[in-house]
């Protein structure tokens, strides 16, 4: 059997591809073969490098990288630490939106300083989103902030109910919120921890079912889904101390797709999480002739030494799913079949660029 479906552009909103400054574990030209894999068409990249990017002459050496290496359309993040306010008239037009820590993850980004959260959000301008790891009661001072300045959020992550439950309220209460959740929290919770030991260790953290099936049971309240596929190498994550971070690039479609076939969502539903919702979100406009052909009826394994992202692994490992990217079309040219990339490195475009 077979059924081919077409999905328009499908836009991940939060990745790290660990270039430049760690391009070990995965590079532009890796990270955006394996969207392409995924059946994703633009990835948007978090500034929490080995060197994270805080000043516009490190956001335009990253831009260069992505545009030698690309083989996907891309956009990026400005991070802040808080000392940096002053140079958000010159970025903001050229970036996605801003990535704030306020939670322990990877990269040391971390701010906790009250007064500090309040001065980026009265210098990032209004227009522009601030997406934001916040766990626990950090999301309070946001939402606070958000109200208080007028400014954009989105709330990446969301891993729990008491999260999502907050940002419900919010939105009811006309703050401009949005949010997102990931693939490894509506299919993995603390269950899955025993078995995968390292491989399972994400910032914010697998949660419970009871978290899970909240996440599930209010979808319609989630804005979009995005990966946050933060690889790190096998041998990092067998470790005792192992970094935080899933791959998750070229399992996030297959495995919606095997929730529609559980009939847990509809295809509607996948359009909106991983096209219209992140458009709406980051103002992007579709890309004419940009779309990802799936078999929704072939079954196949998932298998982590197969990927094409560097670290050659996923928490999904073995796990058997429903929808075989066939085809992936960017500006109606053919640039994955299935097995190949048939574009060059530098052939993705900024997304911030296109008119
Ligand atoms: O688990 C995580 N890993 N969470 C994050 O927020 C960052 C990411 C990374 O960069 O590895
Ligand atoms: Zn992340």
């Amino acid at each position: 059997m077979s059924k081919i479906i077409i999905l328009p552009g499908i836009v991940d909103a939060h990745v790290h591809l660990r270039d430049p400054g760690q391009t070990y574990k995965e590079d532009f030209f890796t990270g955006t073969s394996a969207a392409l894999a995924g059946g994703i068409t633009s990835v948007f990249d978090m500034p929490n490098n080995l060197v994270p990017i805080l000043d516009i002459d490190k956001l335009n050496e990253k831009v260069k990288i992505a545009e030698k290496k690309a083989v996907c359309d891309w956009g990026l993040y400005f991070g802040t630490d808080g000392n940096n306010t002053d140079e958000f008239p010159l970025v903001y037009k050229y970036v996605i939106g801003l990535k704030l820590y306020l939670s322990d993850t990877t990269g040391g980004l971390i701010i906790s300083d009250k007064d500090i959260v309040e001065k980026i959000f009265q210098s990032w301008p209004k227009n522009k989103v601030i997406v934001i790891h916040a766990e626990e009661e950090k999301i309070d001072l946001v939402i606070k902030c958000a109200q208080k300045y007028g400014n954009k959020i989105h709330i990446t992550h969301v891993n729990t109910k008491e999260m999502l439950k907050k940002i419900i309220l919010a939105k009811n209460l006309k703050i401009k919120i949005t949010c997102d959740t990931t693939p490894h929290y509506l299919f993995l919770t603390v269950h899955h921890l025993e078995k995968l030991q390292g491989f399972s260790q994400v910032k914010p953290p697998l949660a419970q079912k009871s978290d899970q099936k909240y996440l599930w049971d209010n979808i319609s309240h989630i804005d979009c889904i995005v990966t946050d596929h933060a690889p790190h190498t096998k041998e990092e994550k067998a470790l005792k101390e192992t970094p935080y971070g899933l791959p998750g690039l070229e399992t996030m479609v297959p495995l919606l797709l095997t929730a529609v076939k559980e009939n847990k969502l509809t295809v509607p539903e996948v359009i909106r999480l991983t096209c219209t919702g992140p458009q709406k979100i980051f103002g992007i406009k579709a890309t004419e002739g940009t779309y990802t052909e799936v078999d929704i009826d072939e079954k196949f394994r998932i298998d982590g030494a197969g990927l094409r992202t560097k670290c050659k692994w996923s928490p999904f490992n073995g796990w058997n799913v429903y929808g075989k990217v066939k085809n992936v079309f960017i500006r109606s040219e053919k640039v994955f079949d299935g097995r190949n990339i048939l574009v060059n490195p530098g052939s993705g475009k900024n997304v911030m660029m296109l008119e």
